[in-house]
């Protein structure tokens, strides 16, 4: 069993542990206990984790980020030992609300072209690949 609440700043340093272990780590930049502060700084909301009721470890993040104009989702990511129990629906699902109380009309999420288990639970979801544009990235330092 989980539940679901939004991360506070406390949670930091397990999170950071929780993404080594469990997220798609593949061609990102290193996660830091800074940017995550500043993102729960900006939008307290916007980082939902799941929680294992009996242990009270983490098992489950997405965060759900809204820039004022576009709703996007990152870092989807189960403990290896929780999968297919439904926590990452869980999470999308809240997500989605979370947006859809914000005024959205869609959201959408960055998924790797070799990462096909992600793309399955993205697909169960509703989402799907949006073929006419590509991600255009400069690096600014
Ligand atoms: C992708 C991930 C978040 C899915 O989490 P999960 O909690 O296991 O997903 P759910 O149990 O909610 O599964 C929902 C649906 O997604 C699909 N799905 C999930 N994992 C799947 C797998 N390994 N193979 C095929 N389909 C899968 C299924 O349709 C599933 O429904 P079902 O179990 O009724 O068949 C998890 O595998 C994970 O953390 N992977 C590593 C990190 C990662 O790649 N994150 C995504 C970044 S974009």
């Amino acid at each position: 069993m989980f539940t679901l609440r939004t991360a506070t700043p406390d949670d930091i340093p397990a999170i950071l542990e929780f993404w080594q272990t469990s997220a798609e780590n593949a061609g990102r930049p290193q996660d830091s206990a800074d940017a995550l502060k500043s993102l729960l700084d900006r939008d307290p909301q916007a980082l939902i984790l799941a929680v294992d009721t009996d242990g009270h470890t983490l098992v489950g993040s997405v965060i759900a980020g809204f820039d004022g104009w576009r709703y996007h989702l990152y870092r989807l990511a189960v403990a290896p030992g929780h999968r297919r129990q439904g926590i990452a629906t869980a999470l999308i699902d809240h997500a989605e609300n979370r947006f859809s109380a914000l005024g959205a009309t869609r959201s959408d999420a960055m998924v790797l072209d070799e990462n096909v288990t992600a793309q399955s639970a993205w697909w169960a979801r509703g989402y799907r690949v949006q073929e006419d544009w590509s991600r255009w990235v400069k690096p600014l330092h």
